[in-house]
C-alpha cells in the first residue's frame, strides 16, 4: 500500500510526527470549538429560574466565604443511585445565574443542589449551631458564630451590579429596590409585593427567628431556595435542545 508507504515516513521522523499530530489535534479542537461561537446559547431556559434575591445572594456569598463547597457538591447527575437519594437531576439552567457556579468535586456532606424545603429553618439553624445535636456522626464543623454576626445591605447595591455586568438579568428596578427588598424578605411584617414581583416565588421570613438581621438569615435563605426554582411536576426536557 502507498499511502502506509508514505506512513512510514512520519513514523520515522519525530519532527513530522509532531507537527502532523499537532495539525490533527488543531483540527479536532476547531471542529468542536468553533460552533459554540455561533450558537446563541448553549443553555436552554427552564420556566422558573430566576437571579436570587438580594438576601439569598448575600447568603450564597456568606457559603462561599466559608468553604460550604469544600465539603458540599451542588450537581446532582443524571444517574439512578443520584436521582434516587438527592431528586431530579440537576438542569444546567439551575445554575446560570451562580457567579461562580458551585457544582463543586468533593462530597464529604451529601449534595445540596435541592437542599431547599427538604428541611426546616429550625432544623438548619440547629444544624449549622451544631451539627452533632442533629446528626451525631456528622464531621460538619459548627457555624453559631453567624447567629451573632448581622448583616447589613450597605454594599447590595454594588453586589448586585457586579452580577448584573456578567449576564445575571438584575435590571434597574431590581438594583434600586435591592437594600429594601434585602430587609423586607427576612422580616415577616414588611409588605412582600414588591420583593414577590421582582422575585417570583421568594420565601420571606424571619429565617433565624432572631429579632436582628443576622448572616444565618442570608445563609438560611440561600439554603431554602437551593433547587426550587424549577417545578419538576410540569417540567418537561425539550429534546431537540
Ligand atoms: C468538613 C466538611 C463540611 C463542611 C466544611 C461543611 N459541611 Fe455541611 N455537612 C457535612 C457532612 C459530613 C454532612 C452530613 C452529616 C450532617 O448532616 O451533619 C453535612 C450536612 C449538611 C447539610 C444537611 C444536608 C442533608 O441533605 O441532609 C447541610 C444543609 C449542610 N451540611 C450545610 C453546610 C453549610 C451551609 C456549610 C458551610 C457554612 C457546610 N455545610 C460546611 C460536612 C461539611
Amino acid at each position: 500500500m502507498q499511502i502506509l508507504q508514505k506512513h512510514k515516513i512520519l513514523e520515522k521522523n519525530a519532527t513530522l510526527l509532531l507537527i502532523f499530530s499537532f495539525l490533527v489535534v488543531t483540527i479536532g479542537g476547531i471542529v468542536q470549538i468553533t460552533p459554540l461561537f455561533y450558537l446563541e446559547n448553549t443553555i436552554e431556559k427552564v420556566e422558573g429560574v430566576r437571579p436570587y434575591t438580594p438576601l439569598e445572594l448575600a447568603g450564597r456569598d456568606i457559603y462561599i466565604r466559608e468553604g460550604c463547597y469544600v465539603c458540599h457538591s451542588q450537581m446532582i447527575r443524571p444517574m439512578r443511585d443520584e436521582v434516587e437519594r438527592y431528586g431530579h437531576y440537576s438542569l444546567a439552567a439551575e445554575s446560570m445565574y451562580d457567579h461562580p457556579f458551585q457544582w463543586g468535586s468533593k462530597r464529604t456532606g451529601p449534595d445540596l443542589a435541592r437542599v431547599g424545603g427538604r428541611y426546616s429553618d429550625e432544623w438548619h439553624v440547629d444544624h449549622l449551631r451544631d451539627p452533632q445535636s442533629v446528626v451525631p456522626e456528622s464531621i460538619m464543623p459548627k457555624y453559631g458564630f453567624l447567629m451573632d454576626r448581622p448583616i447589613r445591605p450597605d454594599r447590595i447595591q454594588q453586589r448586585l451590579r457586579a452580577d448584573a455586568r456578567v449576564g445575571v438579568p438584575y435590571d434597574d428596578a431590581m438594583i434600586a429596590a435591592a437594600v429594601a427588598d434585602f430587609r423586607a424578605q427576612a422580616d415577616p411584617n414588611a409588605d412582600p409585593s414588591g420583593l414577590m414581583e421582582r422575585y417570583p416565588g421568594a420565601q420571606q421570613r424571619n429565617f433565624d427567628r432572631q429579632p436582628q438581621l443576622t448572616e444565618m438569615d442570608a445563609l438560611v435563605a440561600y439554603l431554602q431556595v437551593l433547587g426550587t426554582m424549577v417545578d419538576f411536576s410540569t417540567f418537561e426536557p425539550d429534546p431537540n435542545r
